[in-house]
């Protein structure tokens, strides 16, 4: 079967994917299949018209790859791709929403507000920003809403960096999530689908030099240290696995996610957010994480090939 790897497209993550898409696409063809690397752009729906592949990849990250817009396209025109349906991927794009149901299903996650930016408008700049302080206590982590890779992404320790690090944070989108900040074991849990259902492979500790995990921190080779398997507890690394597992299901994924957590100094497992199409880069720990178990990220994608066109 011919292989169509969408890969690139036109959100801040466009690197990313272009990485991600070529070493995806290096390990299926080392499987035997036929694979055509996209750079995914608006040709996209006419191309699929023309070319109909037999089946397509998503490697794209971010924006519309991400946000369930490329996979509606997939779907009005009946092509079987890898990946998360539209539906679940607007459910794990927008970081709120995901909380939410993971909170509601019994799992813990960081106190959270969402911000939208009107609010500064109706309320006074400073009055929402000691509002947001006295809710969630310092140090706190800005994020945007709907976004990957960290960018946008701050962490405040002190209430003076507050307004510069908003403003930062707004560059990405009109709306902010400020979360209160959790020290402790940050963890990535990769849940791969297979005949039986959704499993977890054990879990990757991610320890980046700087002690924040940045843009940079995540595509730099030697900026951050990986540990696979995470340096935790039995019981944590069952409840990581259980959390995993929990958020694909809650959310509705397919074929693959991963999901970002921390173990809180008490050995709680705090829920971070799940990404329905995690990075395939050198420096991604869902590779790692196959690896780690024994598979091969070739032999993983073309099984979830198979079951896609099957
Ligand atoms: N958003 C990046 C690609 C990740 O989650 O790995
Ligand atoms: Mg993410």
């Amino acid at each position: 079967p011919t292989v169509a790897v969408l890969a690139g497209g036109l959100s801040h993550e466009r690197d990313v994917s272009l990485r991600s898409g070529r070493r995806l696409s290096a390990a299926l063809r080392s499987q035997g299949l036929t694979v055509e690397e996209w750079d995914t752009d608006g040709g996209l729906l006419d191309r699929l018209r023309s070319e109909r592949p037999d089946a397509a990849v998503v490697a794209l990250h971010g924006g519309e790859g991400e946000n369930g817009s490329v996979q509606t396209v997939l779907e009005m025109l009946q092509v079987p791709y890898v990946g998360t349906s539209s539906q679940g991927c607007r459910r794990a794009w927008d970081k709120p929403t995901a909380k939410a149901l993971l909170e509601q299903a019994g799992f813990a996650t960081p106190d959270w507000v969402v911000l939208p930016h009107s609010t500064f408008r109706e309320l006074g700049a400073q009055a929402v920003l000691d509002a947001i302080v006295d809710h969630l206590g310092l140090p706190l982590i800005l994020k945007p809403d709907q976004g990957g890779s960290a960018l946008g992404t701050q962490v405040v320790r002190d209430a003076s960096e507050l307004p510069t690090a908003m403003v930062g944070c707004f560059a990405y989108g009109d709306t902010v999530l400020a979360e209160r900040y959790v020290e402790g074991v940050e963890v990535a849990v990769t849940v791969i689908e297979r005949d039986g259902g959704p499993e977890a492979l054990p879990a990757v500790e991610i320890v980046p030099e700087s002690g924040v995990y940045n843009y940079t921190a995540r595509y730099t080779a030697g900026l951050t240290n990986f540990f696979a398997p995470a340096r935790i507890s039995e019981e944590s690394a069952k409840a990581v696995g259980e959390l995993a597992v929990g958020a694909h299901r809650l959310l509705g994924l397919r074929d693959i996610s991963r999901t970002d957590a921390i173990v809180d100094a008490d050995g709680t497992v705090q829920f971070l957010e799940v990404n329905s199409s995690p990075g395939l880069t050198e420096t991604s720990t869902v590779p790692m994480a196959i690896e780690s178990s024994g598979a091969s990220l070739g032999g993983v994608f073309a099984d979830l090939v198979s079951r896609a066109i099957s």
